[in-house]
């Protein structure tokens, strides 16, 4: 298939492109390149500078190549964020949704499948089902919620085929691709620049959550693995009109947990720092993907913590400066 993946320059997006191209499909690229980085594109890919709300640059994609399917990465991600600019999250994620999902309409691509999170879930002492209430803590979670919801019309109205798949946390590396956000605000990553002595200290947003040690939980997957269910989802949509799936390991690690498996990793003292909550984290999420093991028969590979830590501090030792090249 020939398959349009907006967002693929950035961490999640950029896996999912390279396993899609080497399962032998042909991938184009569409990245603004405000969060991605160029050099995280596979070599194999077309690239196309661009940005999803820009509507002629769309027209002109999908007239110039036919795409089968879109895998649409391209957000913002960080729920904190968003709580103090939401005007910014709906307009980015919400607004330039819909122009990509009517631009592809109308263009006769019948495959989407759209990166969806957690955070659209109310917070649980037990792992989620798709069937939880759906209550998002914070502006984030509700941009993605609304365009599931507008997936959902359009799947009704237009025959459009979807697969809105929620991640959990997803962390670790690819032997060439890892997490570099700008700025980086994910717990691992930034444990691990203080593992590289960019850092001198972790911050644990919140001691006083109702957890065992009081410190958020949270479900860390795999980049690699959750890169497989996209693949796996594209070709169900072929059965399957319309999943909606959790990813996740079904294991809930807290923050101090997390902060702990990394020293084991790294053989490093690493020191944190309590600090007040942050808005817009929800206490507990952890997933119950049992729908999606049995859907797609998608079976996560790298379940344990410390190897993800492994797999995410090879590369961060490897690449201290991310993909910027060091100076
Ligand atoms: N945390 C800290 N200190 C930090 C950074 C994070 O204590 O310096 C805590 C957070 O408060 C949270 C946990 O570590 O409890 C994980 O935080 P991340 O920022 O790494 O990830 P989030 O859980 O906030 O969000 C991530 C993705 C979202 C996705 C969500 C699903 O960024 O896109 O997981 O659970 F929706």
């Amino acid at each position: 298939m020939h398959l349009l993946v907006t967002g693929g320059a950035g961490f999640i997006g950029s896996v999912v492109a390279d396993q899609l191209l080497q399962a032998g499909h042909r991938v184009t690229v569409f990245d603004s390149l405000i969060k991605g980085y160029r050099a995280a594109v596979p070599s194999g890919a077309t690239f196309v500078r661009g940005e999803i709300h820009d509507r002629s640059a769309l027209e002109a994609l999908m007239t110039a190549g036919k795409f089968d399917g879109i895998l649409h990465f391209a957000a913002f991600i960080e729920a904190g964020e968003s709580m103090r600019e939401p005007g910014r999250y709906f307009q980015n994620n919400v607004a330039g949704s819909l122009t990509l999902i009517e631009t592809a309409v109308a263009h006769g691509i019948s495959r989407f499948v759209f990166s969806s999170t957690a955070a659209v879930y109310a917070s649980k002492d037990a792992p989620l089902t798709e069937a939880d209430p759906i209550a998002p803590a914070n502006a984030y979670g509700a941009t993605k919620l609304m365009v599931e919801q507008i997936l959902d019309w359009y799947a009704r109205l237009k025959g459009l085929r979807y697969a809105a798949l929620r991640y959990f946390n997803a962390c670790g590396a690819t032997p060439g691709r890892g997490e570099a956000h700008r700025p980086e605000t994910h717990l691992i990553p930034l444990v691990l620049q203080v593992a590289l002595g960019q850092r001198s200290h972790v911050e644990i947003f919140g001691a006083d959550y109702p957890t065992p040690d009081g410190t958020c939980i949270r479900d860390y997957i795999h980049v690699a693995d959750l890169a497989q269910a996209h693949l796996l989802a594209l070709a169900a949509l072929d059965q399957h009109p319309r999943l909606i799936l959790n990813l996740g390991n079904g294991a809930g690690y807290s923050v101090r947990q997390v902060i702990e498996a990394a020293r084991q990793v790294t053989g490093l003292r690493l020191p944190a720092v309590e600090k007040p909550r942050r808005p817009g984290d929800a206490a507990i999420l952890v997933a119950d993907a049992g729908a999606a093991r049995r859907l797609l028969g998608w079976q996560p590979r790298i379940t344990d913590l410390h190897e993800i830590i492994a797999s995410a501090w090879e590369w961060h030792r490897t690449h201290p400066h991310g993909y910027v090249a060091a100076s």
